[in-house]
């Protein structure tokens, strides 16, 4: 795929990810075909389209994608590959839908279902299994960063929920400040350049130059309207959205803030 603009002689395709959560209905499929339509008829090149819907939408939307102008995650999946585990999912059950990509250690997950570093780190070895691209999320609450303590918090996150093999596989890192997740507020773009600079120094020092390969996507009220400033920002690499991934008319225009830049 050719990339245009600021990424062209960069090695990192960027990303636009959609976290749709606990929402989705069947009838909301029809966003997801018109997506897919807009994607193509735009032609669109700028950078990689990924939609993590419910899991119980997954393999009808990938059907519904038929330009295959999208790519399909998971939202989260448990570290076995079966067994006695009544409610859970594996990352081979999602694989299987046709998803690509599994969203590990979010902080609704986090907080909701005490997933620790341990467990995310589990759940990324799995993924990695059933040979799907993980995106690991990791960010400081409201009181570590008043406190000054979110980058620590942070690179703690990932020196702890990333296996070794991390380092022979695909992964993406999303930096999600918890305070900014759904609240319409956003880090300064200060903030955000020196988090992903810090992320991204800590990702060579685990993993050497692999590092420098993978995707870091910022998410916490990513909209139409501060799009472009945020992907604008050294090692944002695309973005993680929640909210404004729900409605095409709005998710498309985050994907055009790509073709800005
Ligand atoms: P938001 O969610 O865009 O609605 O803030 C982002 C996320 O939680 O991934």
């Amino acid at each position: 795929m050719p990339i245009k603009g600021r990424f062209m002689n960069g090695t990192i395709v960027p990303i636009i990810a959609g976290n749709w959560k606990m929402n989705g209905l069947i009838e909301q499929l029809a966003e997801i075909s018109n997506l897919d339509n807009m994607l193509e008829q735009m032609q669109h090149k700028a950078g990689h389209i990924i939609i993590c819907p419910p899991a119980t939408l997954l393999n009808m939307a990938k059907k519904c994608a038929k330009y295959g102008q999208i790519s399909f995650g998971g939202q989260n999946c448990h570290w076995e590959e079966r067994g006695a585990h009544t409610g859970d999912i594996s990352a081979e059950m999602l694989a299987d839908c046709g998803a690509l990509y599994v969203i590990l250690g979010h902080s609704e997950r986090r907080m909701e279902h005490g997933e620790t570093d341990e467990i995310v780190q589990k759940k990324v070895g799995a993924a990695f299994r059933a040979k799907l691209t993980p995106i690991i999320c990791v960010g400081e609450s409201e009181k570590e960063r008043k406190a000054n303590m979110a980058v620590e918090k942070v690179l703690s996150q990932i020196k702890n929920s990333l296996p070794s093999e991390a380092k022979n596989n695909k992964i993406i890192i999303a930096y999600e400040p918890i305070w900014a997740i759904g609240t319409g507020l956003v880090p300064t773009l200060d903030e955000i350049k020196e988090m992903h600079q810090k992320i991204r120094e800590q990702l060579v020092n685990l993993f050497g130059e692999h590092g420098m390969q993978y995707p870091i996507l910022y998410g916490g009220s990513m909209k139409p309207d501060n799009a472009k400033n945020i992907l604008s920002i050294k090692n944002v690499n695309g973005g993680l959205v929640g909210g404004a991934s729900l409605k095409t008319s709005e998710f498309i225009k985050i994907i055009k803030a790509l073709d800005e830049i």
